[in-house]
């Protein structure tokens, strides 16, 4: 990473209690299950994915379609945060993707966008398959995968934007913020679609699932002005993902069903029951509004 134009460390220091070594651990047991439910790629995503508000797609289906089906709302909320953003009417040259995963979102961007993209992981197994992702989709050139952690970045005014899918949940939000306020060239812009906790008996439970810290609304608006982010755009899209949930629980059933029939999985069989009843709750918590899909679009304000 070029920290040749670092200005300064953030100023905070990082949230105590929260174990930042667990997390690229976590991931790195999970790029295989990942790449193989949500691959072949080269866009592969870890995210939530949109669905019409009204829609309940009937789950007695192949596993094929479903597997179709999760991928193409994974697409069509990128394309949907791009258009709500205007994304196409000013195109950021550089574009910062924070938490990248395997690199789905930052393709994106790069193909769609033409940006030049800085895809940050803090796992390593992640960057050597983002760069071969990014190849085969042709836009090598203008993907560029870096290991690292947020909390430590110290670059300065490189970026015309940034975005944080599915990854601030496991963030420190003061720091994150204070960060992407020196990262990002005044006026430029950081998208983030995350999950918000509204009621707090299910904060250890999805916590405990995924190895997050989420956070409240209040939490981040607080944080990103005090850093000097005005937010512009703020979208519940809550009950229009929840239905994810329900094609990823018909998925693993199907899995699940597949490997009792003998059939081989790279997915362990208790990981698939743990799954299944996660799955089930987390229907509920959307259902109920108990945390909240949002995407949320804040600008740098020009000095
Ligand atoms: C749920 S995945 C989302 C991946 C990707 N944004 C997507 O939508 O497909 C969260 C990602 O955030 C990354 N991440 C978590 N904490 C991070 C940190 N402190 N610095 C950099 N990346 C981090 C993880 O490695 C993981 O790839």
């Amino acid at each position: 990473m070029d920290h040749s134009t670092a200005l300064r460390p953030p100023t905070t220091a990082p949230e105590v209690g929260f174990d930042e070594h667990q997390v690229p651990l976590y991931y790195s047991k999970k790029t295989a299950d990942i790449v193989y439910k949500y691959g072949p790629g080269p866009r592969i995503h870890f995210h939530v994915g949109l669905f019409d508000a009204a829609a309940a797609p009937n789950t007695t289906v192949s596993q094929a379609v479903v597997k179709q089906r999760l991928v193409a709302s994974q697409e069509r909320i990128l394309r949907h945060m791009a258009d709500s953003w205007g994304v196409a009417d000013a195109p950021p040259a550089s574009l910062l993707d924070v938490g990248c995963g395997l690199g789905g979102g930052s393709i994106h961007w790069a193909q769609e966008y033409g940006a030049r993209v800085t895809s940050l992981t803090n796992t390593a197994e992640h960057v050597p398959l983002i760069a071969e992702f990014a190849r085969r989709a042709g836009v090598d050139g203008r993907v560029s995968p870096v290991l690292g952690d947020v909390h430590t970045l110290g670059e300065l005014r490189r970026y015309d934007a940034a975005v944080a899918v599915e990854s601030s949940g496991y963030m420190d939000r003061t720091r994150l913020f204070e960060v992407m306020a020196q990262a990002l060239r005044p006026g430029g812009w950081f998208g983030i679609q995350e999950h918000f906790l509204c009621r707090p008996e299910w904060t250890d439970f999805i916590d405990g699932y995924y190895k997050t810290r989420l956070g409240t609304l209040t939490e981040y608006i607080t944080a990103a002005r005090a850093a000097g982010f005005v937010l512009e755009q703020d979208e519940d899209v809550t009950d229009r993902v929840r239905e994810f949930w329900v094609q990823s629980m018909a998925w693993n059933a199907q899995e699940l069903e597949r490997l009792e029939a003998g059939e081989a999985s790279p997915v362990a069989r208790d990981r698939l029951l743990d799954s299944a009843l996660a799955h089930g709750k987390f229907f509920r918590v959307w259902r109920d509004h108990a945390v909240e899909t949002r995407l949320l679009l804040f600008r740098l304000r020009a000095r």
